[in-house]
């Protein structure tokens, strides 16, 4: 394997990744004989850990007995989620369930969602959904539209619907000075000072993640920020979609990110864990108030033809259960918290690790040129590529994230049955990775 491993491909399998074979528990088994460990989850979808029997039972039973029905449709399998998420996950504020096939797409249906509700009490100039500048949404055009992600906009910029954005609350690079005090009153001046200038009337919803997935690198806000964020959308009139695409479903220790704040959103977006990887699936979960509005006016929201697959609801339904019983999102938030640790006590002092962040199981480190000022590396030295190159080579999978300036990310995402040793491990390879992709030690 070489850094190229790394890299997407296009077209599909002409690059140079590694084969893989089988999957099970933490681990990745190549067709040369390799074994390694998953830190990424895959692309941060792993909670239950690969290859678990029971899911791939339940998905085979309901392929025999239960192929394909059309979306809107009741089946077994379905009707094992909805009770899943209303027994286990879902807080009561959020039960006016759509399912769909990936977390673009759900994204997409909370945007019109949001476009709808607004039409339907009247306010049709509400058409226009803020989102923030270091994000990450999905591969439609809506939603590259609305995300912040400088790379995956490439060549597509002069198509993309223009959107009002609010800058991504940054604790480390916050422009009033590194986790200044007034950080929150920075970021919330600005949602206000956006909202005011395009004219609350003509805003629809705020879109956000609030832990940042990939894009930024488990960037988490000021512990004031998301109370001040739902206050000032209440004031105005404008719904609150949080993004849980990467981080719902446990990955940040809680149920749900937006748990660790005392807010509720008005429409969570979930897909990645839902299915822990065993399935595509995706998950819109909107207030009463937003159902019932969009109810009244006949509205609907439209499936694709393999939303809610009867397979991929078997394969959720039996992974939610299995994490309940198995008290897996604690375990996340323990095993989260050990992680960070062990990230800071290797990465303590190092010249090119500005920071070690995140929540529960989804962390990141940022590494840059000069840790006092911030400075990246050069797009060229293509660190973040390097780094997990160097990991691979030593059978570790990280995850490389970041955008823009902020280029030079390596998230973790592991599955929730990360034990104690794989995790000093991950940390020992990540701070060899690091050293190597820039220069601290030999070369890989
Ligand atoms: C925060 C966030 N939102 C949306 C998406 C898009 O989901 P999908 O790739 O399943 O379409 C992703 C995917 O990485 C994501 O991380």
């Amino acid at each position: 394997m070489t850094n190229d491993a790394t890299q997407t491909n296009w077209p599909f399998l002409r690059g140079r990744q590694p084969v893989i074979e089988r999957a099970e528990g933490m681990y990745l088994y190549t067709d040369d004989g390799r074994t390694l460990l998953d830190a990424a989850g895959g692309a941060i979808v792993a909670n239950i850990g690969w290859g678990n029997a029971r899911v791939a039972d339940q998905v085979a039973r309901t392929t025999r007995d239960c192929t394909y029905v059309v979306p809107p449709w009741i089946t077994p399998s379905r009707a094992a989620l909805v009770r899943a998420l209303e027994t286990h996950w879902l807080p009561p504020g959020l039960r006016r369930i759509h399912v769909t096939s990936g977390g673009s797409d759900a994204i997409e249906s909370a945007m019109k969602l949001a476009i709808q509700y607004q039409a339907a009490r009247g306010e049709p100039g509400r058409q226009q959904i803020i989102s923030r500048s270091v994000s990450y949404h999905g591969t439609t055009v809506a939603t590259t539209a609305v995300s912040g992600h400088t790379a995956r906009k490439r060549g597509l910029a002069h198509v993309l619907q223009p959107h009002p954005t609010i800058a991504t609350p940054y604790p480390l690079r916050c422009p009033l000075g590194r986790h200044h005090p007034d950080a929150t009153r920075f970021y919330l001046d600005n949602l206000r000072e956006t909202i005011e200038t395009e004219g609350p009337g003509t805003i629809a919803a705020l879109l956000a993640e609030p832990i940042s997935g990939s894009s930024g690198g488990a960037i988490v806000p000021p512990d004031d920020y998301w109370p001040g964020v739902r206050r000032i959308c209440d004031e105005y009139g404008i719904l609150l979609i949080l993004d849980e695409v990467m981080t719902g479903f446990g990955r940040t220790g809680r149920a749900f990110a937006f748990q660790h704040w005392d807010i509720t959103p008005d429409i969570l977006v979930s897909g990645k864990g839902l299915a822990g990887g065993y399935a595509p699936i995706g998950g819109v979960f909107a207030s009463e108030a937003v159902g019932r509005t969009l109810a009244d006016a006949r509205m609907n929201v439209m499936f694709h033809t393999f939303g809610a697959h009867p397979a991929a609801c078997a394969a959720a339904a039996e992974v939610l259960n299995i994490m309940a019983e198995q008290r897996l999102v604690e375990r996340a938030a323990e095993k989260g918290a050990r992680l960070k640790a062990e990230l800071e006590r290797v990465f303590t002092g190092h010249r090119h690790v500005a920071e070690v962040r995140g929540r529960g199981l989804l962390l990141a480190i940022e590494v840059v040129a000069d840790t006092a000022t911030l400075e990246p590396f050069p797009e060229s030295a293509n660190i973040t590529n390097r780094i997990v190159g160097a990991a691979l080579e030593r059978g570790v999978f990280f995850y490389g994230g970041g955008t823009g300036e902020i280029r030079d990310i390596v998230c973790m995402g592991p599955a929730f049955v990360i034990d104690d040793s794989e995790l000093v491990r991950l940390a020992a390879v990540l701070r060899e990775a690091v050293d190597t992709a820039t220069g601290l030690s030999g070369s890989s």
